[in-house]
C-alpha cells in the first residue's frame, strides 16, 4: 500500500494538488487553516506515518517523533525557519530526512520587510490613526516627522539570501552604506550589495536602520538585548522579520519607551500571537505585524508546492529540492 502522510494544516492548494496527483501517497490532514491541530490529535494522527508535512506552529520534538514511531522517514516543513524542529532529536533517529522551503519566499519577505521599515520610520500607522480620529488639526512643520532612508546607513544582522534581497530593494532609496555582521564574513553575498563586515558593536552604533535577518538558534537567542539597544542611536529604527526569539522583548520595550531608539517594526514576537495586553502594543513607536512576511498568494502556494515536492522526493530516496543537512 502507498506511504502514509499526515499534513498538520490545510496548506495552500498547490501542494495538496501535487500530493493528490502524484498517486504516490495517501494522506490525511488537519482540515483547517484557522486553528492549529491540537497537540493530542496530532500525537494520535502521526502514529505509524511514513512522512509528515508541518508548519511552524508544530513543535517537532522527541515526544512527537516517538509518537510517530520508526516508519517516519521524511519530515517536510512549509517554512524557511526550522527552530520549531528539534534537529538533535531528528538526528538521533537516523534516516529521517528533512525538507524546508527557502528561496521561494525571499522576495516576499524582503518586500514585506521594506514595507514594515517604511511604515515604522515614516510613522504610517500613527499617521492614519491621526487622520481619521480628528488629530489632523492643521498641516504642521514637525508633526509626524520620521527618518529617511536617503543618506542612511542600513545594518543587517545575519547576512543571507533575505538580507541581500532587502538591501537590493533599499538601495534605490539612496541608502549611503550597507553594513552587516554575522558569525564570519560572507564576502560572496556581501559583494552583491557592497556591504561592509563590521562587529556587533559597530553594527549597533552605526546603523540608522538595523534589520534582523538571522535564523533563531541557541547562539542567536536574545541577541538583540539591552547591550545592543544601548549602543544604538536615539534616531535609529529596529526591524525584525526573522524570529521573535532573537529579541529580548523587555529590553526592547525599555529602549522604545525611554527613547533609547526611535522605533521598532516587528513581524515576529514571543509568543505568537502576542497577547493584546502586551506592553509593546501600548507604544506608538512600535509597529507589530502578525507574522506575515511570506504571506503573498504566490509565495505561500510556492512554499506549499515545494513542501510537497520535497516530501515526494524524500520518500523516493532521492535528493530533495531543498533539504536541511542534519
Ligand atoms: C516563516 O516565518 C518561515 O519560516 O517560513
Ligand atoms: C508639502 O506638501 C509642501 O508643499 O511642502
Amino acid at each position: 500500500s502507498l506511504p502514509r502522510v499526515y499534513i498538520t494544516r490545510q496548506i495552500p492548494p498547490e501542494g495538496l494538488k501535487i500530493l493528490s496527483e502524484s498517486g504516490q501517497v495517501q494522506f490525511d490532514l488537519w482540515d483547517s487553516d484557522d486553528v492549529p491541530v491540537p497537540r493530542k490529535e496530532l500525537l494520535q494522527k502521526v502514529k505509524g506515518v511514513d512522512a509528515l508535512v508541518c508548519v511552524l506552529t508544530e513543535k517537532i520534538d522527541a515526544e512527537l517523533l516517538d509518537a510517530a514511531g520508526p516508519n517516519l522517514k521524511v519530515l517536510s516543513t512549509m517554512s524557511v525557519g526550522f527552530d520549531h524542529l528539534s534537529l538533535e532529536e531528528l538526528k538521533k533517529r537516523s534516516g529521517i530526512r528533512v525538507g524546508y522551503t527557502p528561496d521561494v519566499l525571499t522576495d516576499s519577505v524582503a518586500e514585506l520587510t521594506v514595507a514594515l521599515l517604511l511604515t515604522t520610520s515614516r510613522r504610517l500607522i500613527e499617521a492614519t490613526h491621526e487622520a481619521k480620529s480628528g488629530g489632523w488639526g492643521t498641516w504642521r512643520t514637525l508633526w509626524l516627522c520620521g527618518y529617511e532612508l536617503a543618506n542612511s546607513t542600513v545594518g543587517i544582522l545575519g547576512l543571507g539570501r533575505i538580507g541581500v534581497a532587502i538591501a537590493e530593494r533599499l538601495k534605490p532609496f539612496k541608502v549611503k552604506k550597507f553594513i552587516y555582521t554575522d558569525v564570519a564574513p560572507r564576502p560572496e553575498l556581501a559583494s552583491l550589495i557592497d556591504a561592509e563586515y563590521v562587529s556587533m558593536d559597530e553594527l549597533a552604533s552605526q546603523s540608522d536602520f538595523l534589520t534582523v535577518c538571522c535564523a533563531l538558534t541557541p547562539e542567536t537567542k536574545d541577541i538583540c538585548n539591552k547591550d545592543l539597544f544601548s549602543k544604538m542611536k536615539n534616531t535609529s529604527i529596529f526591524i525584525n522579520t526573522s524570529r521573535g526569539g532573537v529579541v529580548d522583548q523587555e529590553d526592547l520595550y525599555e529602549a522604545l519607551s525611554s527613547g533609547q531608539i526611535a522605533g521598532a517594526g516587528l513581524d515576529v514576537t514571543v509568543p505568537e500571537p502576542l497577547p493584546t495586553s502586551h506592553p509593546l502594543f501600548t507604544l506608538n513607536n512600535c509597529v507589530i505585524l502578525p507574522h506575515i512576511a511570506s504571506a503573498s498568494y504566490s509565495t505561500r502556494n510556492a512554499m506549499s508546492a515545494l513542501a510537497a515536492n520535497n516530501l515526494l522526493l524524500g520518500l523516493k530516496g532521492q535528493p530533495m529540492i531543498k533539504e536541511l543537512k542534519l
